[in-house]
């Protein structure tokens, strides 16, 4: 079934939500944000991941980036939930906005239904979805869970500051980087604009071929 990937512009729906209507657009403005859902609220691994979410909330806010969860329960159940979710990880404050979608009409549109889970009614639930949105509402990136598979809400940190490397400069991540370690340039890029654009320098890995395409540099 066809729905929304990378390079998409988000669906600007509204919601309600643990802050309030929530209009997408309006929320995200100019900013990158994190759109996330969850099967179900009071269930275990959701608590987890949400509390991880909200411990990491300062560093995604060094990152300039906005939080958005998303349940399909109402929204009393919610602000019941989140008191388990703060006391299970403790030091956490829920402090970015948890959506309502008890007709399951937002997880459709955000392409976070999971096929395989329903709840006692027989409703879909969402999977674990997790959408990257750039400050132009377009999705840079997307997980798409299973309900018995927590996130690594490290893995997330990471992959936004590759996406705002790469946004920045003409750079990409190689495997397993992480922040501070060398970018590679694109390979868009040729070695005489890789002089002008990396002032600071690069190094370009020997290789069989002598093709000059892996460069490193420090962005
Ligand atoms: C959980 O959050 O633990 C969960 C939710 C739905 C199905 C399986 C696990």
């Amino acid at each position: 079934m066809p729905g929304l990937t990378i390079g998409d512009t988000i669906p600007d729906l509204v919601a309600d939500s643990t802050h309030g209507k929530i209009k997408l657009h309006d929320y995200i403005g100019a900013s990158w944000t994190i759109i996330f859902s969850h099967p179900g609220d009071f269930t275990p691994v959701c608590t987890t991941e949400l509390g991880q979410m909200a411990a990491q909330a300062p560093e995604f806010a060094r990152l300039g980036v906005k939080l958005v969860g998303l349940s399909c329960d109402d929204l009393q159940s919610h602000n019941e939930w989140i008191k388990d979710i703060e006391a299970y990880t403790p030091g956490c404050k829920v402090t970015y906005p948890i959506l309502a979608d008890p007709n399951r009409e937002i997880i459709k549109q955000l392409n976070m239904v999971d096929p395989d889970e329903k709840d006692s009614a027989g409703n879909p639930l969402p999977s674990r979805a997790l959408h990257i949105v750039g400050p132009d509402k377009r999705v840079k990136l997307s997980f798409l869970y299973p309900a018995t598979t927590g996130r690594n809400m490290d893995e997330v940190v990471r992959v936004l500051e590759s996406l705002q490397k790469a946004s920045k400069y003409k750079v990409a991540t190689p495997a397993n980087w992480k922040p501070g370690d060398p970018a590679v340039i694109s390979p868009s890029v040729s070695n005489e604009q890789a002089k002008e654009m990396f002032p600071q320098g690069y190094k370009t890995a020997d290789l069989p071929s002598k093709k000059d395409y892996l460069r490193f540099t420090n962005v």
